[in-house]
């Protein structure tokens, strides 16, 4: 059972999974950061035609925060309606890395939570601007 932060993310993720433009998979998707300072950010997948240009809940919930002047996170919820949770795609770790670092990564479907993890253990050895030399 989840504490109450964590029923309240959860559900910000079943919402916004609610919204999700996904005419083509039918494969609905939603994501919620938590800020350090309590506030949430919201995503849900919106997907092209274009099947490539496709873009998975997590990353517009990080697109949202940056462009709302967020610049990190420590908690992500996923939330999709399948028995085995729903991690976060490749591309989507690499962006939720350098956007939160180790966050806490809260996998859920329609009935609750079903596992946390460390975004480090989902993507070990990660590639981030450390390697590049900027440090902000
Ligand atoms: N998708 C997400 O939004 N997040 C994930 O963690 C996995 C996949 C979306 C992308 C696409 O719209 C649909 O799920 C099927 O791949």
């Amino acid at each position: 059972m989840s504490d109450r932060r964590t029923q309240k993310l959860i559900k910000a993720a079943t919402d916004a999974r609610k919204n999700a433009h996904a005419p083509f998979s039918k494969f609905l998707v939603g994501a919620a950061l938590e800020t350090e300072d309590g506030r949430i950010i919201t995503g849900c997948n919106c997907e092209s035609a274009s099947y490539g240009l496709t873009i998975c809940a997590e990353r517009v919930a990080v697109f949202k925060a940056h462009s709302e002047g967020i610049r990190s996170a420590k908690r992500v919820a996923v939330v999709a309606d399948t028995a085995e949770p729903t991690p976060p795609c490749g591309a989507c770790r690499q962006w939720l890395w350098e956007f939160c670092g180790d966050a806490e990564v809260i996998l859920a479907n329609l009935d609750g939570e079903k596992g946390r993890y460390r975004l480090k253990d989902l993507l070990p050895l990660a590639f981030d601007a450390r390697l590049l030399g900027v440090t902000d």
